[in-house]
């Protein structure tokens, strides 16, 4: 049976307090709401593109534990293919704190636990379902040289690849570009990665040039408010896609809800031109920043207007 969209990463419980602001180091202050949510980004990504109507799988592990359990739980509730979730009693389960502040913007903690014990035996089982897949997508929330590997494996079997290099390393093995069809990250990992600054769409312009001179086909920069810029495959000159303005609740996991979206696309329908996807993305993640948390915040196709379909 045919997979659309598979994706190699983490799981993480969210931990999230809503406050007025952020904390200074060595301050305490007061939140007005506390939860508990499904998140990391590889999880996310999964749920998102799930919810739009493609078959999905998720490759990851989790812990042996009450979390654990219950994010195995999510997966079968939101239709994903759980047969490559894998549970240890080494670490626990991946937990994320986050504080949002009353913008909407957030500073997140994250320890990776169990995540990172994802490694090539478990790529190697999986094998029957990324090469069955039409995308195959990943993060760095797990161990890099895992992620790497699946992106490798999808290439030999001719999957396309979406790489999104979040939470971003400055030294980011460079077989990672070679590898990515899609790579997608926004403006503070660009700058990262580029050592540019990249604060308005002419930047992302610029920066999105030099990661596809390191070897990528396409690249996506996402720019919060300001949409993206879009860089095709063997072209030169990239596309600014604009985003329509929204009322920022909480912006957590709104990368996630385009990347997934994006990956649902790609699966869904391979012809469309890469902007046309990205602009959709963009609607689909604008809906997300109007609700609190992750995935309790992500789209369904039956909440979205049809034209997005
Ligand atoms: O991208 C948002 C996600 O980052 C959160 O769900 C949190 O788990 C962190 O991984
Ligand atoms: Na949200």
């Amino acid at each position: 049976k045919a997979l659309d969209v598979v994706v190699v990463g983490s799981c993480m419980t969210d931990l999230v307090s809503q406050a007025p602001r952020l904390p200074k180091a060595g301050e305490t202050i007061h939140g007005h709401k506390f939860f508990i949510g499904f998140g990391g980004k590889g999880a996310n990504q999964c749920i998102q593109a799930a919810r739009l109507g493609v078959k999905t799988a998720m490759i990851c592990k989790v812990g042996k534990d009450f979390f654990g359990n219950n994010y195995i739980q999510n997966f079968k509730d939101n239709e994903v293919l759980t047969d490559f979730v894998s549970q240890t009693s080494d670490e626990a389960t991946g937990a994320a704190s986050i504080i949002v502040n009353k913008e909407g913007e957030n500073a997140i903690v994250i320890v990776a636990g169990a995540n990172m014990l994802l490694g090539k035996e478990e790529l190697q089982e999986a094998l029957p379902a990324i090469r069955r897949a039409k995308v195959l997508l990943c993060q760095l929330e797990i161990n890099p040289q895992t992620s790497l590997q699946a992106l490798q494996m999808a290439r030999e079997h001719k999957v396309k690849t979406v790489f999104n290099p979040a939470p971003a390393i400055s030294d980011l093995d460079c077989n990672f570009y070679t590898v990515s069809d899609v790579f997608c990250c926004n403006e503070s990992e660009a700058e990262l990665l580029t050592g540019c600054s990249v604060a308005d769409v002419e930047d992302a312009h610029r920066a999105a040039q030099e990661l596809q001179k390191r070897g990528c086909s396409a690249v996506i920069i996402t720019l919060g408010s300001q949409g993206c810029v879009v860089l095709k495959a063997q072209e030169s000159k990239s596309i600014h896609v604009p985003a329509a303005a929204v009322t920022a609740v909480d912006t957590t996991g709104a990368g996630d809800s385009f990347i997934g979206a994006l990956a649902f696309y790609m699966a869904d329908q391979p012809a469309m031109p890469l902007e046309e996807m990205a602009r959709r993305a963009n609607q689909v993640a604008g809906v997300s920043v109007r609700a609190v948390g992750t995935q309790t915040s992500f789209p369904s196709k039956r909440n979205l207007p049809a034209e997005l379909f």
